[in-house]
């Protein structure tokens, strides 16, 4: 396969600032794409800085040794899930990092590729199978899960990974196109959404929601975004960053959600007068707000417009609210970097 991997980097500057790099420092790309965040950090952190890369995309892991073999061994490239981060990193005696950089979702490879499938586009949806495996070998394809999964479960996915009005209504017609015919391309798909008639007049046309539903359910994304965040907070160093660029509203949430927390350390309910879950503060938050990409940035780079950065730095682990939950010992939020 032809290894054209155009990708641009997100908010490459902001990464590069949120990192905090300095030379020598070991840092993880564990979404590694086409290497171009990898590149723009092993030359921030010359000459002799570390880059652990980690994609589940064997096609990903190709381009990018090719685009950073200057770098030699200052560079690992890992086959593998961020989810797995801590695990990936034990087995090559690694302890802690310096940095984490997640930058989630697909890249333009891969959507560009109709071959994988991520692909929605009317022109070629025929001969676009319907994969969206991150890893060709792991896993099911898309058409499987619309072979075998059951109404309820579709209409689940579809309303939870792709806030979709309509859920209920297209999960009944796959089940009754499935017995019929079987759903095997982007053009399946596209005829039982468009029979469905579901989301006409909304913002986002109903293929992307469902093509992201799909997507997000084939590579089990937000449980492994979950993992990978926990995971990433355990190997960071204290004073070590973690920046992660989110692109729809589910993961950002997941993010924003797991940050304040691990900055909150206690997650007991409110009224709870004193701490029973012993949860501890390990991070701070740096960004109040996401950092979204500049007018400019989207001119140049259009699949730029939905990211979303958030960064945090890891801090010596304490013990959170106490005993006494009104305290307010508990770091809530973070300051504006
Ligand atoms: C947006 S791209 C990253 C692009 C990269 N930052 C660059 O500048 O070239 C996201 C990458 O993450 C990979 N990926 C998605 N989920 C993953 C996971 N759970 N573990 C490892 N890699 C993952 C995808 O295969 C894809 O190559």
């Amino acid at each position: 396969m032809a290894l054209d991997f155009q990708h641009s980097p997100v908010l490459e500057q902001e990464t590069l600032e949120h990192l905090h790099l300095l030379p020598g420092a070991t840092i993880v790309d564990g979404t590694l794409g086409g290497g171009g965040h990898a590149e723009a950090i092993l030359e921030a952190t010359s000459p002799d800085g570390r880059l652990i890369g980690i994609d589940l995309d064997p096609d990903a892991r190709s381009a990018a040794r090719t685009r950073l073999a200057r770098f030699g061994d200052r560079l690992q490239v890992v086959p593998g899930s961020f989810r797995d981060l801590d695990r990936i990193l034990a087995q090559l005696d690694i302890d802690q990092v310096d940095g984490v950089l997640l930058d989630l979702g697909v890249s333009s490879y891969q959507i560009d590729s109709s071959e994988r499938g991520f692909r929605f586009a009317v022109e070629g949806a025929e001969d676009t199978p319907l994969d969206m495996r991150m890893d060709p070998e792991v896993g099911e394809p898309a058409s499987a899960l619309l072979r075998s999964a059951t109404a309820n479960q579709l209409q689940l996915w579809f309303q939870e990974y792709g806030e979709l009005p309509g859920s209920k209504r297209l999960a009944r017609a796959i089940v009754e196109t499935r017995k019929q015919d079987p759903i095997r391309t982007a053009a399946d798909l596209l005829r039982v959404i468009e029979s469905a008639g579901i989301g006409r007049g909304r913002k986002h046309s109903p293929a992307t929601l469902v093509f992201q539903a799909l997507r997000i359910a084939v590579n089990d994304e937000l449980n492994a975004l979950r993992e990978g965040l926990d995971a990433a907070i355990r190997v960071l160093r204290p004073g070590g960053r973690l920046v992660v660029i989110a692109y729809h509203s589910l993961e950002d949430r997941i993010v924003k959600q797991t940050l304040r927390d691990a900055a909150k350390g206690c997650t007991c309910p409110p009224r709870t007068p004193v701490c029973i879950c012993g949860g501890q503060i390990t991070l701070r938050v740096i960004t109040r707000r996401p950092v979204q990409p500049s007018d400019d940035e989207v001119k140049r780079n259009p699949r730029a417009r939905s990211g979303r950065l958030r960064a945090a730095e890891r801090v010596e682990t304490a013990k959170s609210g106490g005993t006494d939950k009104s305290g307010g010992r508990a770091e809530s939020g973070g300051v504006a970097a």
